[in-house]
This record gives structure tokens, C-alpha cells and sequence, in this order.
């Protein structure tokens, strides 16, 4: 029997967020779901850390959330509300869940939990919104990197960006964050906008969703909706889930194409502030420097399939199957 995978989900609920939480919720036969961290990206602190709690409720999960740092490391906050909603989740409203958020501050929260692991266990940190919480924890407590397995993470591209033409929402926001978890020597894998682009839903998928009686589809295609409609991805008809990728990668790494980079990022005020940079030339890089990837493509229809079955597979799992419009 395989090992699940101990994982804590680092976060900005989040439209995209919210559906990775759902499709990790939907793998716990593969995922040990130790706690979430909330981080300042797509809404404030306050609202992405009540969205979380909110989420963890509505997705039955009985895991800890630890609310993080309110603003990045040197910079003022960029919030998605667009894309987002001013909740954080479009026009979705869930149950208000009577949970509070752990004491601890998160970064202490993830300290704390690292240092405790017995013997050999390692924990993967999956992030999905700016890196500002990692970033600290790492500065702050070298001393854990040896009990983290990974950091499989949404953000940066290789070539492109969303926020900008060269720079994608979370290493933008918090540049200096970004750069100080690509030079931590953890191992890394970069789940960047190269293969994100790809892992979308169409306007169909999501009404579709929308449509139908399952609890966990509908609120999750409400939520992409609302991203789809509200941005100029409708002029695309169809949305990229961006956060679900680190989890369907660690599910479904078939589905990807991944190579090997040396990651650096751009810390300047100018045109290019927060864009990414991907050295493939591992031929001028000592074998151990070769820790960390980049998801380079992705099959769309593959991602899709996958992602639209766990939603319906949970929903029916927590709430039971329902007749729908979509019936
Ligand atoms: O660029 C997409 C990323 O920025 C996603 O994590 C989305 O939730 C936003 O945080
Ligand atoms: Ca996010």
C-alpha cells in the first residue's frame, strides 16, 4: 500500500483555489491533508482566511486553517478582484462555517508542524497563491528545509504572464518571495502559466456545472463562472483553473511535460517586475543544483476529464446525487 502524501495547502481563496481544495478533497485516498495556510493574493487576509474556513465546512475536510501574512514582503497588495469577486469567490456564498483560525501565525503554524515530524517524514507544501508565507518561514527557520519534501507551486511562467505580458499574478505580487524560495535549495516544481493556460474549462464545461444538482460541481462551476464571465477569458470561452494543477500534477504527472530549469525571478519596479526566469541549460549546472521543474504543457482534454469527475465524485460523496437541469 502507497503512502498517502502529507500535505499542507498554502493558499488565497481563490476562485482557483477553492476548486484545488475541492479536487484535493476528492484525492484523500492519495492525499493526507494536514492543514491549510491563508496568504494575502487575490482578496485581503481577512477574507481569503474566511473564505478558507468556509471551504474546509462546506468540503467536510476536519483540517486546521492557519490565517498568514497580510501583506507581501516589500510590496503593497494587488488584489484579483475582477477575477475573484469582491468575496474572493465570485457570486458563490457558502454556509459561514463557526470555525476560527488557529492562534498560531501561519508561518509559525508551518514551523511548528515541520519541526514536530518524526524521523524521515517530510511534508509536501503546495502553494497556490503569492509565496509570501514560504518565503518567511524559510528565512526564518532554515532549519525546517530538511523536512519539507517539495514545494509544488502555481505561479511564474517560462514564457508569457497574465497580471502583465511577462509576469503571472503570484510571483508579481510578491517578487522578493519568489525569489527567495527559488534560491532556498528545496526542491521545486514549478506549476507556471506554460501548462496552466492549458488546464482550463470551457464555457460549456462550466455551465454544465453550473446546471447541475451535485452541491460540489455546481458551487465550483458558480465560482469559474463567475472568473469566466468577468474577465476577458470570456473572449477565450473558457478559464484556466491555474491552482489545480500542482494537485492534479501530483495525481495525474502523465499528463504533463516537465522540464528541468534553474528558476530565478525579476525583482525590479519596471515593465518586467515579477516575470520569471527558467535556465533549461542544465549542461552549465552541477548535478545537484537540478532540483527544481517547470510544467512546460499539458493535455487539456485529459486535465478537464479529470478535474470535472472529482467534482461530481466529492459533491455526491458529501451531499449525495441530486437530479440537476444538467440530468
Ligand atoms: O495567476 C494565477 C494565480 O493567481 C492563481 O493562483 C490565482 O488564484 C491567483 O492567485
Ligand atoms: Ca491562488
Amino acid at each position: 500500500m502507497t503512502m498517502k502524501r502529507k500535505i499542507i495547502m498554502d493558499c488565497d481563496p481563490g476562485v482557483d483555489d477553492a476548486v484545488a481544495l475541492a479536487f484535493a478533497a476528492a484525492h484523500q485516498e492519495a492525499f493526507e491533508l494536514l492543514a491549510i495556510t491563508t496568504v494575502s493574493g487575490n482578496q485581503s487576509i481577512e477574507k481569503v482566511t474566511r473564505n478558507a474556513l468556509n471551504l474546509v465546512d462546506f468540503y467536510k475536510l476536519d483540517i486546521p486553517v492557519a490565517r498568514g501574512m497580510a501583506e507581501p514582503i516589500t510590496r503593497v497588495p494587488v488584489y484579483a478582484e475582477r477575477t475573484h469577486g469582491e468575496t474572493g469567490l465570485g457570486h458563490c456564498v457558502l454556509p459561514v462555517s463557526s470555525r476560527c483560525a488557529e492562534e498560531e501565525h501561519a508561518v509559525m503554524y508551518l514551523r511548528n508542524i515541520l519541526s514536530a515530524l518524526p524521523g524521515n517524514e517530510k511534508i509536501t507544501l503546495v502553494a497556490t497563491g503569492p509565496l509570501t508565507n514560504l518565503a518567511m518561514l524559510l528565512k526564518l527557520f532554515p532549519e525546517v528545509k530538511g523536512k519539507i519534501r517539495e514545494i509544488v507551486f502555481m505561479g511564474g511562467a517560462a514564457c508569457g504572464g497574465n497580471i502583465t505580458p511577462c509576469a503571472e499574478f503570484n510571483s508579481y505580487t510578491d517578487p522578493e518571495a519568489a525569489k527567495i524560495v527559488f534560491h532556498s535549495g528545496v526542491p521545486l516544481v514549478m506549476c507556471g502559466l506554460d501548462a496552466t493556460m492549458k488546464c482550463t474549462l470551457t464555457r460549456r464545461q462550466v455551465a454544465k456545472l453550473c446546471q447541475s444538482g451535485d452541491k460540489v460541481a455546481k458551487a465550483c462551476g458558480d465560482m469559474a463562472g463567475f472568473s469566466l464571465e468577468n474577465t476577458s477569458s470570456k473572449y477565450r470561452g473558457e478559464i484556466s483553473i491555474h491552482d489545480v494543477v500542482p494537485y492534479m500534477y501530483l495525481i495525474h504527472p502523465e499528463i504533463f511535460t516537465v522540464k528541468p530549469a534553474i528558476l530565478d525571478v525579476d525583482c525590479s519596479e519596471g515593465i518586467s517586475r515579477g516575470a520569471t526566469l527558467c535556465d533549461f541549460r542544465w549542461w552549465k549546472h552541477e548535478e545537484g543544483e537540478l532540483d527544481s521543474f517547470v510544467l512546460m504543457d499539458a493535455d487539456k482534454s485529459k486535465f478537464q476529464e479529470y478535474l470535472i469527475t472529482a467534482l461530481y465524485e466529492l459533491g455526491e460523496a458529501l451531499y449525495g446525487k441530486k437530479e440537476g437541469l444538467d440530468q
